[in-house]
């Protein structure tokens, strides 16, 4: 929509910012030798282990694992996503924002355009509020409101209104242009008329509270009972949820966010009180859905209806979930009983007991490998093989963590396949013992020191970079990962630790350079000298150059002796 902002331009901004003060402005930091430490604003602690290195330009918290540049602090703090938190990064550098000038003409018109649009639909929703509240036929909506017990507070909080039984109401009150756009008026023929007719209508609210679309239902059992906005270049459906501005006005930090099907079930629950459930719009839950749900929440339960419809979606559902679950993110699963959705039951049991059944709701694990069990007879062989070829695929989605490997390890126990590495490329029979786990001395091995090192200090490429380097004689664990550090960090000579992690992210690599970023070399609060930092790297890389070179020599060595 917007132009996009020039790498350059992020380069120098976390270049001139300081880390320290931005944080300083949202947790009260403490100087603790070269570091800064607070008590982690992204979990609950009693002690400080949240770390900001001012050289570094880069935080750490040593009991959650949290860590990021200043971008990646606005992004986890504020739940911005990346564009949003370069322009506050900017806003707080005191620095205009620049765009791609090639893009910039276009854009201005676009977004002037997509601006438009917003300011339209927020005209026409109060249209569609004011025919709910004055006009004659918006009596018959206001009855129908009051009979599923929809009063007027909760009316307002969603700006409910009433799209009267006219062809052309908003044609001949609107920019017949723009209506066009945002999907409210439909052409046919070289005429157009209204797409929402004697329906309630439910704005459709993105995070910060600007209309994006619509949906709408009859008042009586004709079909189809709910329309909805198209896609537009504004409303996409499945990236937007239903109830999250209304939601996050209530609570800004909810512990969990309860996913319904239905626009009306978040607004019931909510009417009980029950204010932190949000609906999809009528499609199935996506990636995109639950990302953004987690940047408000660390556990979302996924609430299905009780009929056969709901029992598939749950396990549609799945995929998604595999895909965003990680550790420190918890999905639960709440089946509602046969005949049922949110709307029903809580006025049948009450606000108590289905705040209940969101406790009792279950876990992930549970939920996927009972359903996936439910059909197979795991006391045999067959049932078993099957489990694990029916699992494996959900599993390997999941990032790496802990969650990944219980998962695995329970797979395991099921299907009693302990000789079997279920969690390699096709599951084999097991050779090697699993991970070689993390050194107990705490001792760094020594690539992966240098490679920490060049992360935490990239200035150190200077003392190295004019050698010739024998990458093909290279072998040590990461040497990949170090071959392409070392290459960027010689073409891009990024100014500080924080630049060079903005390479990385949303790559591959990111998490490997961020535990590289964050990994403690040094004693602890020990003031470090430049100096003797450049000289043990320097001493290092040439200690592992010349293993290489010994390796090639030795190897030309035997290419000899096998052709003599
Ligand atoms: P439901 O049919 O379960 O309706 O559709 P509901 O939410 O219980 O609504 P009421 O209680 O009958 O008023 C659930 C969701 O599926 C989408 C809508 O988003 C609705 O909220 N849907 C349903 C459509 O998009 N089109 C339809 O024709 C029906
Ligand atoms: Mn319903």
């Amino acid at each position: 929509m917007s132009g996009r902002i020039p790498k350059h331009f992020i380069d120098d901004l976390l270049a001139r910012v300081d880390i320290v003060e931005l944080i300083d402005t949202y947790v009260p930091l403490k100087k603790a030798g070269v570091n800064y430490i607070a008590r982690c604003p992204f979990h609950s602690e009693k002690t400080p282990s949240f770390s900001v290195n001012r050289g570094k330009q880069f935080f750490h918290c040593f009991g959650c694992g949290a860590s990021g540049n200043a971008i990646g602090f606005l992004m986890d703090f504020n739940h911005l996503d990346f564009v949003e938190a370069v322009e506050d990064l900017a806003t707080f550098a005191g620095v205009d924002v620049i765009r791609d000038a090639a893009e910039t003409q276009l854009n201005a018109v676009s977004r002037d355009t997509v601006n438009d649009q917003y300011q339209l639909l927020e005209h026409v929703a109060a249209f569609y509020v004011h025919s709910l509240r004055t006009a004659e036929a918006g009596k018959k909506a206001v009855a129908y409101l009051k009979a599923r017990s929809i009063n007027d507070e909760l009316a307002q909080r969603f700006m409910l209104g009433y799209a009267s039984n006219e062809w052309q109401a908003l044609a001949n009150r609107f920019d017949r242009q723009i209506l066009i756009q945002t999907g409210m008026l439909i052409e046919k023929d070289g005429k157009v008329y209204d797409r929402f007719r004697d329906r309630i209508m439910f704005p459709i609210r993105d995070k910060r509270g600007r209309i994006t679309g619509f949906g709408g239902r009859v008042l009586d059992d004709s079909l189809p009972k709910y329309l909805n906005s198209p896609e537009t270049a504004i409303f996409h459906k499945s990236k937007e949820v239903y109830g999250l501005y209304e939601l996050l006005r209530k609570q800004g930090k909810p512990k969990r966010i309860l996913i319904v099907e239905g626009y009306i079930d978040v607004i019931i629950l909510a009417g009980y009180g029950i204010d932190y459930a949000v609906a999809t719009l009528g499609t199935a839950t996506s990636q995109a859905h639950l990302e953004l749900l987690f940047r408000f929440a660390p556990e979302l339960v996924f609430c299905f209806d009780g009929d056969n419809a709901g029992r598939e979606a749950a396990w549609k559902a799945m995929e998604p979930a595999f895909g965003t679950v990680k550790d420190g993110r918890q999905i639960r699963i709440m089946l509602l009983p046969k005949e049922h959705d949110p709307d029903s039951l809580v006025r049948t049991e009450g606000a108590d007991k289905f705040t209940e059944r969101v406790g009792r709701s279950q876990a992930l694990s549970d939920y996927f490998f009972s359903t996936l069990t439910h059909d197979l007879n795991i006391n045999e062989l067959e049932g078993r093989s099957q489990l694990i070829n029916k699992a494996k695929p959900y599993l390997d989605k999941l990032s790496p963590g802990v969650f990944k490997e219980m998962m695995f390890a329970q797979l395991n126990q099921l299907t009693r396949a302990g000789v079997l590495d279920v969690s390699a490329d096709s599951a084999t029979l097991r050779q090697q013992p699993q991970r070689r786990s993390e050194r107990k001395d705490g001792i760094v091995p020594l690539p992966r020191r240098i490679a920490a090192l060049l992360v935490q200090y990239p200035e150190l490429i200077a003392t190295v970079e004019h050698k010739e380097i024998l990458w093909e004689e290279m072998e040590f664990p990461g040497v990949d990962l170090f071959k392409l550090i070392f290459t960027d960090i010689k073409e891009k000579k990024p100014a500080n630790t924080a630049v060079l992690m903005e390479l990385y992210r949303g790559q591959p690599q990111a998490k490997a350079v961020n535990y590289l970023a964050a990994l403690n070399l040094f004693v602890d609060g020990q003031e470090l000298d430049l100096t003797a930092v450049a000289s043990e790297f320097k001493d290092a890389f040439e200690k592992l150059m010349d293993q290489a070179k010994k390796k090639a020599e030795f190897r030309a060595l035997m290419a000899k002796a096998g052709k003599g």
